[in-house]
């Protein structure tokens, strides 16, 4: 009947149990929860609320569990509820009487959200550290392809030249805004809710600053009920990886719109690439296609826990186990998908000719040539006019602007030039975009400098946190 044998008179119905159980899902908590108990222990034993022997003796018995469940001595057994309960049953077996004190001014209830603040504490300083990673990989890329001429897209139609570079710098951004946001994070959640007991604390004369600081937390929590009933830090979780999982399935479509055969602007390498059972000609973008499929269950999983939330009372209630299974998966998905995107875009080959090539139709300089117009003297909007009839013949006659001979241009206006043929050379159109945030090469380096900047504030800033920096 388990440690609660005095208040029932009978066993819990097996179905009821196997449904109740957590462990086949908190048992990669093992080492923070053990961790925690050190920190309670440790805190009793010195305050005298149990004797410094037995807080030793129980110390030791907690590092002896450890050790075995690491070095696969001891086995976790999936039959006990939850890992808490199954790390103090075994300490109890081992150690005897004084195992039975561990508990003492404690609940599961700020034991689960200390364990699960330790683990994603550790998740998310792992998670920053892959996505610096991609990060510097990605600006490696942007310098290689700074003066790589692309077509630049709105509504997916051609609409004005770019690089590959300041396209690959606009995921930057992205990613370094995720990067800001899991710090920001970060600091947040890292508040310990140890002591708060099962909801209104203890009469033990327990040193919750005490636990705080031995467990590497900023500060206790500051209300009891709400350390043991508020799950916003795992939310929060949910939802900066779902924003940089909605970045990189953007990103992914992309990847796999690029490497089409109708774009073949890029290709992966076939170590992130994958074949077809029957065509033997296929080569598909699986890793994109994933990621992009994924991205609609992590998404999920915030809906799912707002959802769990939105209508608990304070304070604990079973609903909140629910909590650890999503977040584990998402933070598993996304470490995988940094690491992989690392290696996919590190490989990728670009067909810079192609990308070339197709740069020229579309007349992506169209804004340009009014611009020329413009800069001559003439309205913007009489300009715009002009073009777009310059536009409508040569689309008809099948050619480009540059290919139409300077006589047909000068029927519309004398203000064309001879020079307008350069003007509209689409190196030369980049270029002219010297504007903060451009793609002209100017600009471009600018972007590459104080991204790399907000790379080295972010390391220092995650250092000053006392995050794990290897
Ligand atoms: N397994 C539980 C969870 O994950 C631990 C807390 C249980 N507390 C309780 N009062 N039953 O939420």
């Amino acid at each position: 009947m388990g440690i609660w044998s005095g208040r029932f008179s009978k066993e819990i119905n097996s179905i009821a149990n196997e449904f109740n159980s957590s462990i086949g899902v908190d048992h990669v908590m093992f080492a923070q929860d053990i961790q925690g108990s050190i920190a309670h222990v440790q805190m009793l034993g010195r305050l005298e609320i149990i004797p410094q022997e037995d807080a030793e003796v129980i110390e030791r018995g907690l590092k002896g569990i450890l050790e075995d469940i690491q070095s696969g001595e001891l086995e976790i057994d999936l039959g006990a509820e939850d890992i808490h309960m199954f790390v103090e049953q075994v300490l109890t077996q081992r150690i005897g009487e004084p195992g039975k004190k561990l508990h003492t001014g404690r609940s599961r209830n700020d034991q689960v959200v200390t364990d699960l603040r330790l683990y994603l504490r550790e998740q998310t300083d792992e998670i920053f550290h892959r996505l610096l990673a991609l990060l510097e990989t990605l600006l490696s890329r942007s310098e290689e392809f700074a003066g790589q001429i692309m077509p630049g897209y709105t509504h997916l139609q051609p609409a004005q030249p770019v690089t590959f570079g300041h396209y690959l710098l606009a995921y930057v951004q992205m990613l370094l805004r995720d990067a800001d946001r899991l710090l920001d994070y970060r600091r947040r959640m890292n508040e310990c809710p140890l002591g708060a007991g099962a909801l209104a604390t203890t009469t033990y004369p327990i040193d919750r600053h005490l636990t705080a600081g031995l467990l590497e937390f900023t500060r206790p929590m500051r209300n009891s009920m709400d350390a043991v009933s508020d799950r916003d830090f795992v939310i929060e979780l949910e939802f900066v990886i779902s924003m940089c999982m909605m970045h990189l399935s953007r990103l992914s479509e992309e990847i796999i719109l690029f490497s089409t055969q109708e774009f073949s602007f890029i290709e992966l390498d076939d170590s992130f690439s994958t074949g077809s059972s029957i065509m033997p000609q296929k080569k598909n973008p699986d890793m994109a296609e994933l990621t992009r499929g994924k991205t609609g269950t992590v998404i999920g999983y915030l809906m799912g826990m707002l959802t769990t939330m939105k209508g608990l009372p304070l304070a604990y209630n079973k609903d909140m186990q629910e909590d650890k299974k999503a977040v584990f998966d998402a933070v598993d998905t996304m470490k995988k998908i940094l690491v992989i995107f690392d290696g996919m875009l590190g490989t990728m080959r670009v067909d810079r000719i192609r990308m070339r090539e197709q740069a020229k139709y579309g007349y992506i300089n169209a804004t340009d040539l009014a611009d020329y117009l413009a800069q001559k003297g003439m309205a913007f909007r009489d300009a715009y006019v002009i073009v777009g009839n310059i536009v409508r013949d040569a689309v008809e006659k099948r050619v480009s602007l540059e290919e139409l001979p300077l006589d047909y241009y000068q029927s519309y206006t004398q203000l064309f030039g001879a020079d307008l043929y350069p003007y509209l050379e689409l190196e030369a159109a980049v270029q002219r975009r010297k504007v903060f945030g451009g793609p002209s090469e100017e600009s471009i380096r600018r972007q590459i400098i104080e991204s790399k900047e907000d790379l080295r504030r972010f390391r220092e800033q995650l250092l000053e946190m006392g995050g794990n920096m290897d």
